[in-house]
């Protein structure tokens, strides 16, 4: 039998696209993996932070090398010398501080999930269309090399035709009610937070889904404790399982099934990690090594995004903002079919 072989990932020289200034809104973890990656292994700048908390800020300012601070965060949009602005809030913030951004003319990366709901999406897309400035959501799985070595694969055709994807992501959240996953207010809960994951890998195969059920547990405050949904594309074409939970870790992998092969995205496929292709008895398996933490690899999606300004692009067409506007429409349709529990913490 021919032996399987996986292509090559294609990478964006880091130092071949714009060196855009950026402006970080946020002092939490996240915020100071991006800015660290982006000083280690991109060719983006790092040009002011913002966030409320004054003390703070100026901390994470010298921890992360930032020269100027800025409170409170809207302060950023009045500056005329940044070009991007990464939000890395809460959730509930990303809608009015991406539609400030976006309105002094600055494009945005909004860490996920994009918004809280689809109509908070559809209208920051609308805002940056009509402002003619990118909006990207900091989906940054899309932007790793697994991805485009999973693209390529589904492009050349080698999969056949694809009838199954599934993917998981859970995790054990203990119970804090300060915590803004334990905080209706905040968009708590395990879909937006992590559930945006194996939805949106869902998502990026098989497109939205015709068809949506689901299962799982909610309080009656509203935060999901857990949820699975057999997502089915248009005819009945194929079929995604998607899961997630804040009550039990899961392995976090993810599979595409064709007729021809299956790709199984190695854990935790949210971040790089590697895939293996196998048809019939013959595999492959391709590791992602190059970073040995995880979120170097969040600099990915900034040289991406630079990469579209330079093309004069409003989305990134790796995962234009309908999908992304979509696949906050799943999370809902999830939520709505989910059983109220009292749960005792
Ligand atoms: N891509 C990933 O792998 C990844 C991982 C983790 C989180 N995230 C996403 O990133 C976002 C932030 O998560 P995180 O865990 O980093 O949060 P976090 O640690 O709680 O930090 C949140 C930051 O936002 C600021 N903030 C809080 N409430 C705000 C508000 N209402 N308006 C403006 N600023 C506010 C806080 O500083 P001040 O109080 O000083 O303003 C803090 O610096 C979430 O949407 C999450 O889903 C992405």
């Amino acid at each position: 039998m021919e032996s399987v072989t996986l292509p090559a990932p294609r990478h964006i020289d880091p130092f071949a696209v714009p060196s855009l200034r950026w402006g970080v809104i946020g002092t939490g973890w996240i915020a100071g993996y991006f800015v660290d990656a982006l000083r280690e292994h991109t060719g983006q700048r790092v040009s002011v932070v913002a966030a409320r908390d004054a003390e703070r800020t100026e901390a994470f300012a010298a921890a992360h090398g930032i020269e100027r601070v800025l409170t409170p965060p809207e302060a950023v949009f009045d500056l005329a010398d940044i070009d991007v602005v990464y939000i890395a809030t809460p959730h509930a913030s990303h809608r009015d501080l991406a539609l400030r951004a976006i309105a002094t003319g600055k494009h945005v990366l909004v860490e996920k999930p994009f918004a809280m709901t689809a109509a908070e999406a559809a209208e920051i897309a609308a805002a940056s269309r009509a402002a003619g400035v990118l909006a990207m959501e900091a989906m940054w799985t899309r932007y790793l090399p697994q991805s485009d070595v999973l693209r390529q694969l589904i492009a050349e055709g080698e999969l056949g035709d694809i009838t199954q994807v599934v993917a998981d992501f859970g995790s054990a959240a203990s119970y804090d009610p300060a915590s803004r996953l334990w905080d209706p207010a905040q968009g708590g809960g395990a879909l937006l937070d992590i559930g945006v994951y194996p939805i949106s890998f869902a998502s990026s195969i098989l497109g939205t889904p015709e068809r949506v059920q689901a299962s799982g547990l909610m309080t009656p405050d509203g935060i999901d404790l857990r949820a699975t949904a057999l997502l089915t594309s248009a005819g009945g074409a194929a079929d995604a399982v998607v899961s997630t939970s804040l009550l039990a870790k899961t392995p976090a992998s993810a599979m595409v099934v064709g007729t021809l092969s299956r790709v199984d995205v190695l854990p935790a496929f949210f971040a790089p990690s590697g895939l293996r292709l196998t048809r019939g008895e013959q595999s492959e398996e391709w590791i992602d090594d190059r970073f040995s933490q995880r979120y170097d690899a969040l600099g990915y999606q900034a040289t991406a995004l630079a990469s579209f300004v330079a093309e004069g692009r409003l989305e990134s067409p790796l995962h234009p903002l309908d999908e992304v506007t979509a696949v906050l429409g799943t999370v809902e349709r999830i939520r709505h079919q989910l059983t109220v529990t009292d749960v005792a913490f």
